[in-house]
């Protein structure tokens, strides 16, 4: 890919620093499927103590971090209570159905916040005809909700609800830290209602790889069984570990920075006659409507390709961007002038 791109199209495409460059090359590795990796312990203490739990698990990717917690929480058969838009039900390959074993019971929300009430009429009473419910899970940020975040009273009051009726609860905190720094709250504030807590290292944290999964030492165990299971064991993965280190300690402190200038783009986007923005912009991730009767995503993507700008389409009218380390206030003004000359309108 060439460099001069403004590349909106996820997170995920930020290049690792110089500094984590330099920590993967000098990084101390061993065996970690023998559990001699000293990089790779650090990188999961870290994890752990940061989220407030007991221990970590460093896995390949968010996808594997929630598919682990899926296995390592609940028995084939059982029942996983989840809203309709979430991630893990929405976009990694029905991995809860096809490996896990599992029956999604899925639940429509505006903003990825399942209510007490919602989740009282899902859970049904035990009874010989029921899949047996077994766990719950949010997603903090909410990705196709906007990467919104869940209010934390709002969580609180829906997981304790979820252990009284008996779930285990699962927090997919792919952009817990965007979540965090939103909320002025600590990571671990945010990951203390929840049994297990997956984390992406590889977003707007920058590592090129890796995601970690924390919990309860009982639980890791059982999660270190199921990403052996997966393929997921790997062996000197301290040179990842070392970037993941890096993305955990010194990463953080910049993301408000992304969040403001997700924040100007979408205010500069809906000046546009015939585009609006859905929802608040909170943290790093825009959902732009396409409204102008003329364009619709598809157009409007392929106009902004011939001008070097990527961003993905998410539905015939929704176009999601995504702001990062590698996108500067410059690249943001970039993007609203060549909008509003693409779209005919000057400012
Ligand atoms: C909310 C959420 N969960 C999980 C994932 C999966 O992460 P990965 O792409 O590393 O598998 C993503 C990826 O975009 C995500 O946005």
């Amino acid at each position: 890919m060439e460099r001069h791109l403004i590349d909106l199209r996820s997170d995920t495409v930020t290049q690792p620093t110089e500094g984590m460059r330099r920590a993967m090359a000098a990084a101390e590795v061993g065996d970690d499927v023998y559990g001699e990796d000293p990089t790779v312990k650090r990188l999961e203490e870290t994890a752990a103590q940061l989220l407030g739990k007991e221990a970590g698990l460093l896995v390949s990717s968010g996808t594997m971090g929630n598919l682990v917690a899926l296995l390592a929480h609940t028995r084939p058969g059982d029942e996983v209570i989840l809203d309709a838009n979430a991630h893990i039900y929405f976009y990694e390959a029905g991995g809860l159905a096809r490996i896990a074993g599992l029956i999604p019971r899925l639940i429509e929300t505006a903003d990825g916040c399942i209510t007490p009430e919602q989740l009282d009429q899902a859970v049904r009473p035990w009874d010989i005809h029921f899949p047996p419910a077994s766990l719950f899970c949010l997603e903090n940020t909410h990705n196709r909700a906007g990467g919104v975040v869940l209010p934390q009273e709002a969580v609180d009051a829906v997981v304790s609800r979820a252990k009284e009726l008996g779930l285990k609860a699962h927090l997919d905190g792919a952009r817990l830290m965007n979540a965090a720094v939103y909320q002025g709250l600590p990571p671990a504030r945010l990951a203390q209602p929840f049994d297990s807590v997956m984390l992406c290292l590889s977003k707007g944290l920058a590592a090129p790889v890796g995601s970690v999964l924390v919990g309860s030492r009982e639980f890791i165990d059982r999660a270190r069984r199921a990403r052996k299971l997966l393929g997921g064991g790997m062996r000197q993965a301290g040179v990842l570990a070392a970037a993941g280190l890096i993305a955990l300690t010194e990463m953080p402190a910049r993301l408000k920075e992304d969040h403001a200038r997700a924040r100007r783009l979408g205010e500069g986007l809906k000046s546009i006659p015939g585009l609006q923005v859905v929802g608040e912009v909170q943290t790093n991730i825009v959902i732009l409507e396409v409204r102008a009767s003329q364009w619709d995503s598809a157009r409007l993507v392929k106009a902004w390709r011939d001008e070097g700008i990527l961003a993905n389409a998410v539905s015939p009218r929704r176009i999601r961007l995504v702001t990062h380390y590698q996108i500067s206030d410059a690249h943001v003004e970039a993007v609203i002038d060549a909008t509003g000359r693409i779209m005919g309108q000057g400012f």
